[in-house]
């Protein structure tokens, strides 16, 4: 049986949705709580559309991977901004060779994906994703964890005690206003992720942890936004494609398991909660459906990959001749 037509569509546009999400998204669209303004050129849909490799030449080119430094305004006149690492992660980390992006979808339940994940070089998780327990579908290997502003500050996850969150390098990230400078933002943060920072800081000294410069979010938002035929969610790109694109900055090669359901694709929100919603997977907030037909669009791996391993495969943006 062909696999074909089983794998996502990159042409996904969220007139396909059920009814109910239909709304959500409607609403997220109007709603505009970032005040992001409309800067691409009028006609969208008269824009020719990228082919692949043109796209990873875009994003390499117009979205700069940044994360906070203490030299940076307003954080250089707080006391606390030695607490930031000295340089963006892109300068600190990697680079590595082959690395993996594990989203935290319920298709990963029962994928027997662990070992595969754990070959890689370096192994990105999301939030509160855990691999204790879940090994052979998931594998154990944490190089770096992106975690939101929402994690970071809930007393549900423990984010100050929990060990889930002590190993391996944590980058944190909050939305900014779409125009705000970094402290305008700092002084109107979704969450309380700079108070959290600095404690975790105290209580854990010697882990690594990064702070993503909003900017990078909205650089990649208008990636989405330019690259689609009809208007976005104006809300951030989700963990998962952030963490992608953070990845492609650091490794040759970056595969991504589970982003494009495979065959097991499910209602299942997460592989470690027992919670079912189709937004989970096709987006609400964030506008992840577009996010996905990007991801697709650019992937070098087959669509066989996609349907048996939920794999795409993407270079890393050093091993691209744009
Ligand atoms: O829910 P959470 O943000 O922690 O999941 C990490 C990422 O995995 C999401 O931001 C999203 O990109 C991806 N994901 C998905 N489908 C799901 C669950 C998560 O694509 N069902």
């Amino acid at each position: 049986r062909s696999s074909k037509g089983e794998v996502w569509d990159e042409e996904m546009s969220s007139s396909m949705l059920g009814s109910r999400l239909r709304k959500v998204v409607q609403n997220y669209q109007a709603m505009n709580k970032y005040g992001v303004e409309n800067t691409g050129p009028g006609g969208v849909a008269s824009r020719p559309k990228l082919s692949g490799p043109e796209l990873l030449c875009r994003l390499k080119s117009q979205v700069q991977v940044l994360t906070l430094t203490p030299d940076l305004q307003p954080f250089a006149s707080l006391s606390w901004s030695s607490q930031l690492p000295v340089e963006s992660v892109t300068s600190e980390l990697g680079p590595y060779k082959r690395c993996a992006v594990v989203s935290s979808a319920g298709s990963l339940r029962n994928a027997g994906l662990g070992k595969e994940i754990d070959s890689h070089d370096a192994v990105l998780r999301f939030n509160a994703a855990p691999t204790s327990g879940y090994e052979k579908d998931v594998g154990s290997k944490t190089t770096i964890r992106l975690i939101n502003s929402q994690v970071m500050a809930s007393d549900d996850h423990r984010f100050l005690s929990s060990s889930l969150y002590s190993s391996g390098v944590l980058v944190g990230w909050d939305p900014a206003p779409f125009s705000a400078n970094l402290s305008q933002w700092y002084n109107k943060t979704d969450y309380p992720i700079f108070a959290q920072y600095q404690r975790y800081r105290r209580l854990h000294p010697l882990q690594p942890f990064y702070i993503i410069h909003p900017r990078f979010e909205w650089q990649l938002w208008q990636q989405i936004q330019d690259s689609m035929a009809e208007p976005i969610q104006k809300n951030p790109p989700s963990s998962g494609l952030l963490g992608t694109v953070l990845m492609m900055s650091l490794c040759d090669v970056v595969h991504v398991y589970e982003f494009l359901p495979s065959r097991r694709k499910t209602e299942l929100c997460h592989y470690y909660q027992r919670f079912y919603d189709a937004a989970c997977t096709l987006g609400a907030y964030h506008p992840l459906l577009y996010e996905k037909n990007l991801v697709k669009r650019m992937n070098q791996g087959t669509d066989r990959d996609i349907h048996t391993h939920g794999r795409v495969t993407l270079p890393g943006f050093g091993s691209l001749n744009c």
